[in-house]
């Protein structure tokens, strides 16, 4: 375990919050005064006796804050967090610029955190910050986007290769096994967009579900709706927009209304936030989106086991819902 360093803290803007255990072994205790107990104390509202427990650094890098889901992520993880009064999570935006991503990890391996959460942009560029993070001594904990390889402490994330193959198999079912479809991916380099893509094409394998069109909208919803503009401009007929997640299938949902074609075809996306996905589904937007868990909470879990010298699964897989227009208003149905 590593002291928490007082100049790392005020460059890094903490959140503090508290651990009963974890962090805390016999003899580690901070003595007053020292940087531990200082750290705690400066942007402490930890009450009387919580200081018993050395504090626990989580250093969390966020690839984006721009889209819902992201907010989302992190809010969970603040939400899980706080439960726990001598843990402190730093949260760090990558604003999508993997080089950025790459130095948050670097320096919370300067500034001796505890442990590092990530949920990277990118695999490949991530992989290696990531492993010398653990070379360092340092666990890190990959949420949703893979790294390569298995330098890593734990990654937690639902299985995509499965949702895949379930939006595909729910879109060949609506069309009868037949039809024009059109697939706005993610990006490509992150494993999600990968795995979506490799479940989906796998289901329709067989069928007479054609995809007309393909292109990467990198999980952003103006780029989904300038894809989708050319798919509308090519094809008279489009049965089913397939969408990587609920931005991307919102933004073809946008530009099939602007062209007078959104009662012409099918919507289907994943995420299924209740304030994104699963509202799109209920005002007639989206015919159905796939839940992608954030893991904040489970991240947290894990943590604070790790922090407390306990094993954890190398891979943590987390469930998924499918939300349609004929299940929405009993809460979906979890995805066998
Ligand atoms: C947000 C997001 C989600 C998607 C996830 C995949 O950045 O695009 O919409 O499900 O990332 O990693």
């Amino acid at each position: 375990m590593h002291a928490f360093r007082p100049l790392s803290l005020s460059v890094l803007g903490a959140v503090l919050v508290v651990l009963p255990s974890g962090c805390y072994k016999p003899g580690d205790a901070p003595t007053p005064g020292s940087r531990g107990e200082r750290a705690a104390s400066a942007s402490s509202d930890a009450g009387p006796g919580e200081t018993a427990g050395r504090t626990c650094t989580i250093g969390m890098s966020q690839c984006n804050l721009n889209e819902p889901w992201r907010v989302q992520m992190d809010a969970d993880i603040r939400a899980a967090a706080e439960k726990h009064p001598n843990l402190k999570v730093i949260f760090k935006d990558a604003q999508n610029d993997t080089l950025k991503q790459r130095a948050h990890v670097e320096e919370y391996v300067g500034a001796k955190v505890d442990l590092i959460l990530i949920s990277p942009k990118e695999a490949a560029p991530l992989t290696e910050p990531v492993a010398k993070a653990v070379d360092a001594g340092i666990p890190v904990i990959v949420l949703d986007r893979a790294v390569q390889g298995d330098k890593y402490t734990c990654f937690i994330g639902a299985d995509n290769v499965k949702i895949g193959k379930a939006a595909g198999r729910w879109i060949a079912r609506q069309l009868g096994g037949r039809g024009k479809v059109v697939e706005l991916k993610g990006l490509m380099t992150s494993t999600p967009g990968q795995d979506r893509h490799a479940g989906f094409r796998d289901a329709i394998g067989g069928t007479a579900i054609e995809v007309i069109f393909e292109a990467d909208m990198k999980w952003l919803e103006p780029n989904a709706r300038k894809e989708m503009e050319s798919a509308l401009a090519r094809f008279d007929k489009i049965d089913a927009v397939y969408a990587h997640n609920d931005p991307g299938a919102h933004g073809a949902y946008l530009a099939a209304q602007a062209a007078g074609r959104e009662k012409e075809m099918l919507f289907v996306g994943i995420d299924a936030l209740p304030h994104e996905g699963v509202a799109y589904v209920q005002r007639g937007i989206l015919s159905a989106s796939f839940e992608y868990p954030t893991g904040g909470a489970e991240a947290i879990d894990a943590a604070l086991k790790i922090l407390a010298g306990e094993e954890v699964p190398k891979k943590i897989v987390l469930g998924s819902r499918v939300f349609t227009q004929e299940n929405v208003g009993r809460g979906g149905e979890a995805l066998e």
